[in-house]
Order: structure tokens, then sequence, then C-alpha cells
């Protein structure tokens, strides 16, 4: 069965359904049934009648607002495949870039260590260990369901001869989790829930990813709010914090962040579309005399 009026008809269903990239999303599935990455789509000889029933009922479900990543049960992140699925916030590619970051600040200490705090899939965490060798890297994850797929993929990477990562079920704003490296840390990550309640999101998001990936209370910075005191506490003096943040933040979160005693140098970061996507900031040195500031909010 020739591809080409297939996947129109894909792009056309897709199109109605209101999914936001149709021609990329049936392109990747009918890849997906093929076994062909997408860039060999167009060499490739089409469906036979089990493929082409296969595409039918995976355009099907993608009409019906399931995430794309959770059809394929992968998400590309940087040089990674991860495996997602239910349960497991789908890493974007705008948190790459805050992956990047962490991933420059660690090669800027000859044996960095680098705590990715809500780590979900484990998407940043095992994005530095892959491309940042020398770092000792921690996640921290308190939903049971997303930590399983973060240990699934860190099993993966450390088979594919990653470093591994150490991967923590907890709370990440609580003080004695991973309190044994207190005042030790160079980089703290975070892409932490944000989205301010009531906001309106779509269906992939309301329906598929988890309820505890995406609220942060009525302007959004709630769990932000306790994650500060934690990072404060984990840096050593002069290591660096970068958090992901809304689009409509970019004020209010580094504000929040310029208001804590800890934290100076406090920066935020634009996309290439120009849209402010994450903060970051240097944990003070204390002057002779100064009390610690960790525990202050
Ligand atoms: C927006 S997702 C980000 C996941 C991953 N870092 C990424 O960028 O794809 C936020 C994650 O934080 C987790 N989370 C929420 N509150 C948490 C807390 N207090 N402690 C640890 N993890 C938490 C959620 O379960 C979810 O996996």
């Amino acid at each position: 069965m020739p591809l080409a009026p297939v996947l129109a008809r894909a792009v056309r269903r897709l199109t109605e359904a209101g999914v936001a990239s149709p021609r990329f999303d049936a392109e990747e599935l009918a890849a997906f049934v093929l076994g062909v990455p997408r860039s060999r789509l167009l060499l490739a000889a089409g469906f036979d009648g089990t493929g082409a029933a296969r595409f039918d009922e995976l355009v099907a479900e993608r009409a019906r607002r399931v995430p794309l990543q959770h059809l394929t049960g992968v998400a590309g992140f940087r040089h990674l495949d991860l495996a997602v699925g239910p349960g497991v916030f789908v890493p974007r590619p705008e948190t790459e870039l805050l992956a990047g970051w962490a991933i420059e600040r660690a090669r800027e200490t000859t044996a960095p260590v680098v705590v990715d705090l809500c780590s979900g899939s484990g998407a940043i965490a095992l994005a530095v260990a892959n491309e940042c060798p020398a770092a000792t890297v921690y996640g921290v994850e308190r939903e049971e369901l997303a930590l399983a797929w973060a240990r699934r993929n860190a099993e993966t990477r450390r088979s594919a001869g990653d470093r591994p990562v150490t991967l923590v079920h907890g709370d990440a704003g609580a003080p004695d989790v991973l309190a044994e490296l207190d005042g030790t840390v160079d980089v703290v990550v975070t892409n932490p829930p944000y989205v301010p309640d009531g906001s309106t999101v779509s269906p992939e998001v309301a329906d598929h990813d988890p309820a505890a990936a995406l609220w942060g209370g009525p302007d959004g910075l709630d769990v932000v709010r306790r994650l500060l005191v934690r990072a404060a506490a984990l840096l050593r003096p002069g290591g660096v914090l970068g958090i992901e943040h809304a689009d409509a933040q970019g004020e209010s979160l580094p504000a929040l962040v310029r208001r804590h005693p800890a934290f100076e140098d406090v920066t935020d970061e634009r996309d290439l579309a120009g849209r402010p996507r994450y903060t970051t900031a240097r944990r003070r040195k204390l002057a002779a005399g100064e009390t610690d500031l960790r525990n202050e909010s």
C-alpha cells in the first residue's frame, strides 16, 4: 500500500482533531510502524495489510489526543532516547536548553557533583551523565510511577556505558533528602511543576501528564519556593542553580530568587524564539561574620 495517500489521510484526520503538528506526528507514527527513522520514510516501500491496520489504530489514538511519545514509547531528549508512558511527564524540547546549561556549568569543574530535583523520566540527570562523564549525578523524584521510568532509563544508559546516576525516592524539598551532600553540590538543576493552578492546558497534558508534574499552586511557584531553600542548602558557595519556568514567570521567578538571601547573580535566560525559559543564580559565599543562609527562605 503506497505511503503518500495513507499519510495524507492521517494528516487530515490529525488536523481535524486539533493536533498541533499533524504531519510530523503522522510521519513519526508511520516510521514507528515501519521500523525506520522518520528521515528514511520516503525510501520505505509502504505498509502491508497488518502495518496499515496498526498505523490506523495509532492515528486514531493520536486523534484522541494520546501523546505521540506514549504511542511510540520513546521521547528524544538531547542525545538520548528515553522510555516514557503513563505515569511520567514527557520530557519537552524546551528543557533541553536548561539541561545544556547544566552540562556547560558542570564541565567547568573537574569532578562536578550535579543534583536534578524533580527528575521525572530522569531526562536532565541522564543527559548530564551522558554529556559530562566526569560528573557524579543524583536525581530526586517523589512519585513512584515516575521513578520507575527513571530507573528503567538509568539502567538503559548504564548498560550503554554512561556513568550510573543515583536516583533517590523522596520529596525534593525535604531537608533530609540528600542531606549528606549539603554544602558540596556544584550544580542544582530543576524542571519542577510550575503551571499555575486553573490554567488551561492541552488534552495531551491534562489527560496524560501526571498532575504532580504540572500544578504549582496559585502562581505556579509553590514548589519552587521550597526547592530554593533546599538548593541553598545543597549548593557549595559559588555553586549554581538553574530552574525552568513558564513563559509568564520570566519576571516573577527571578524576583523570587533575588529575594532569597543565599543567591546572587540572578539571570533569566530566553530560548531561540525569545521566550523567557529558565532562571539561573549563584550560591553566595558567606562573608566573615555572616550566619549560615541555607535555611532562610
Ligand atoms: C515537570 S516534571 C519534570 C520531569 C523532568 N525533570 C523533565 O524535565 O522532564 C516535574 C516532576 O517533579 C515531580 N515532583 C513534583 N513534586 C515533587 C517533589 N516535591 N519532590 C520530588 N519530585 C516532585 C513530579 O512527579 C514530576 O516527575
